[in-house]
């Protein structure tokens, strides 16, 4: 097997990795299958091929599930990076001009961007961010701001440069011309269930932050039963890779990592976290937990933008209305409209699964209500799920542990998220760690 290795390596070196074909991208899915890590210059040729049609995604679903298996080296989870950010325009912003960006790994009920973006806006920084679609059971930045009538996120390279000096912060997609790769390779994890390998994951977010021109991150890290990394140790790890890749593009980053073991929030679907978010920023409703992770992102977002007293800044600029402000003024440059936000609701069809028994409640799963609300939400935005309890609470026989919204809305598809147990669990920490 060592032989055979070798000669593929030296075979795939002799190949003109402009022209790398369907046997060049065989001899790699074997390499990997049986656990060889494949070097920076064929994960380029790799991903320019299937970017530019030369090979297919039944040999990219294969290469990925060895990758899953066999794990990436942190040299090719760098190498890839390279070759998708390489697949695609970069952003620049004018010189002078500091941007800082955020990414979460995937979470459920995951307001944090939403929320964050126009709040350190409003605290006197830039913020340029490239976000993604729903991917697996956890929501898309992207999908939910694109219930928005009128709200536009594919927005050119001019266009988010401009609205970044102009309103101080801008949320769009990846497209055809920045990280294309990442945008197939995404779809095509979805469908192969090749998401939760860390490599994969440091190269899709890693990529599109650097494409997305800031330069300084911070990443959210999310862990726990609903994030696609379970054990702490294993989102520590992921946490260090994606600080470490990134200083080797030359950005700042910070990196904390959080729970996931719930819903972050209470909504959870698409336009239903719209909703979540606007009345979150807008004062009528604020989760502690939410609050709480908003401000220790922004303060760190705000801290690498070199603002000073950050939590506090942040604290005031949600207290005093100027993040909700900004929301508009950055929905506004996106074609939506602060009325289009104001009259989002919920839809009127509602189930509520009520408790079976009095106790505690012991777990509620994310997993389970993030493919629930986007099987809900697929043809009907708005529909979703909102939790009436958090784990920990107290609750009485016949009492509501959360709404179903929308057409499909079905109490009995909800109940089973719920464990009620009569001890009361102990609590969980919100933030695990953090790497600067
Ligand atoms: N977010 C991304 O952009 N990519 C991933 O792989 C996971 C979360």
């Amino acid at each position: 097997m060592i032989g055979g290795l070798r000669l593929a390596e030296r075979e795939i070196h002799a190949l003109d990795m402009e022209q790398f074909d369907e046997t060049a991208m065989r001899r790699a899915i074997e390499r990997k299958r049986d656990g060889a890590p494949l070097e920076p210059q064929t994960w380029e040729a790799m991903m320019r091929s299937y970017v530019g049609g030369g090979i297919g995604d039944a040999q990219m679903g294969a290469l990925l599930m060895a990758a899953l298996w066999r794990g990436m080296t942190i040299d090719e989870s760098a190498a890839l990076t390279k070759a998708i950010v390489e697949s695609g325009e970069t952003v620049e912003f004018p010189a002078g001009m500091f941007v800082v960006d955020k990414h979460s790994s995937g979470g459920v009920s995951d307001i944090v961007s939403l929320v964050a973006v126009p709040l350190v806006a409003a605290c006197g920084a830039r913020v340029g961010k490239l976000s993604g679609r729903a991917l697996g059971h956890t929501g898309g930045t992207i999908d939910k701001l694109e219930t928005i009538a009128g709200l536009r996120t594919a927005l050119s390279r001019d266009e988010f440069v401009a609205q970044v000096e102009r309103v101080g912060c801008a949320i769009a997609a990846q497209s055809q011309h920045l990280v294309p790769a990442d945008k197939r390779l995404y779809a095509l994890r979805d469908r192969t269930g090749t998401v939760p390998c860390a490599g994969l994951i440091v190269a899709s977010i890693v990529s599109k932050k650097v494409a997305g021109g800031a330069q300084a991150f911070v990443f959210d890290v999310k862990c726990g039963g609903a994030a696609f990394i379970h054990d702490s140790n294993e989102a520590e790890l992921l946490a260090r890779e994606l600080v470490s890749v990134a200083g080797r593009f030359g950005r700042s980053a910070r990196a904390l990592v959080t729970d996931m073991n719930e819903p972050l929030g209470h909504a959870v679907g698409t336009g239903i976290e719209i909703v979540e978010a606007r009345d979150f920023l807008r004062g009528e409703v604020r989760d502690a937990r939410v609050r709480t992770l908003v401000l220790r992102i922004a303060s760190e977002m705000l801290e690498l933008a070199g603002i000073a007293s950050a939590y506090d800044a942040a604290a005031a600029a949600l207290g005093d209305g100027a993040a909700y402000e900004r929301f508009i003024a950055m929905i506004e440059a996106q074609g939506g409209s602060r009325a289009a936000l104001e009259r989002m609701q919920l839809p009127s069809r509602t189930e509520a699964a009520v408790a079976p028994r009095s106790g505690y409640v012991a777990a509620i799963d994310a997993t389970a209500f993030g493919n629930i609300a986007r099987a809900w939400s697929e043809h009907e935005p708005m529909a979703g799920i909102v939790t009436a309890v958090r784990v920990g609470d107290r609750v009485e026989r016949g009492a509501p542990l959360a709404h179903g919204y929308g057409a499909k809305a079905s109490a009995s598809a909800l109940l089973p998220a719920f464990a009620i147990i009569d001890e009361k669990p102990e609590p969980r920490p919100l933030v695990y760690s953090r790497i600067s």
